[in-house]
């Protein structure tokens, strides 16, 4: 219930940001579901805004509540993203995908003009080492690819769902995801770029100094912090 409480109270605080946007992107999880809830009730004002999705999970709910959803394929520009993460670390960094939808959520992350994470504050941790990485695999790469993180020393485990599909845990692109986890002496951004540039590796979820805000959500209050975004196609000059 507290944790429940925690994230109601932060994805309040992401609504305004909605509001100011005309194309907004919408992340996944069950911390977007419930934004998704205040939406609901917010229909009227958000009649004339277009929402893009990072799954199909999310672009179904939105369309349920009647509100515009683009093809992820004819955007050309995003005013705002909200999401939230599995992970947050003091600098902000993120750990993404516990969903499976990390992929198009990364693409709407950089290219947004502006971005909105909201977790609860279970979410933070003080570095992402040991953690396990949502990586986003091309299925025909997947025993080629496992094999040779395998022999590079990488654990990881590929991901299973526990209901509704036999198998690995399918991508909203069509890939498999596994889990690689973080080597305690591994830096951060090195450990992205190089198994990012494994052949058959479709993306990485970690989102290194791609906040903008973050919403961190108590059982009796919100913290926002602003993060140092990186990585911005715009340069952005709106303040949280
Ligand atoms: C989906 C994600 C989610 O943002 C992340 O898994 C957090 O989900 P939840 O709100 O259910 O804890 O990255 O791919």
């Amino acid at each position: 219930m507290s944790i429940e409480q925690a994230r109601s109270l932060a994805v309040r605080e992401a609504i305004n940001y909605i509001l100011d946007a005309e194309v907004v992107g919408i992340g996944t999880g069950s911390t977007i579901d419930k934004l998704i809830k205040l939406l609901s009730d917010l229909r009227g004002s958000l009649s004339s805004k277009y929402f893009i999705a990072s799954s199909l999970d999310t672009s179904l709910k939105l369309r349920e509540l009647g509100l515009k959803v683009l093809d992820f394929r004819s955007i050309d520009s995003v005013d705002v993203y909200v999401d939230s993460a599995d992970k947050v670390d003091t600098n902000l960094n993120l750990v993404k995908g516990g969903g499976a939808a990390l992929t198009l959520e990364k693409i709407l992350t950089y290219y947004s003009k502006f971005n909105v994470f909201v977790v609860d504050y279970s979410k933070l941790v003080n570095d992402l080492h040991n953690e396990f990485i949502p990586v986003d695999v091309l299925p025909q790469a997947l025993t080629l690819l496992t094999r040779y993180l395998g022999r590079l020393g990488y654990e990881f485990s590929i991901r299973y769902s526990s209901k509704g599909r036999y198998g690995p845990v399918l991508s909203d692109v069509g890939g498999v995801i596994i889990d690689v986890k973080l080597p305690p002496n591994e830096d951060l951004v090195g450990f992205e770029k190089s198994i990012k540039s494994l052949p058959g590796v479709i993306e990485v979820g970690l989102f290194i100094g791609l906040t903008d805000v973050l919403i961190i959500g108590y059982e009796d209050r919100v913290e926002r912090l602003r993060g140092r975004r990186l990585y911005s196609v715009y340069s952005s000059s709106r303040t949280a």
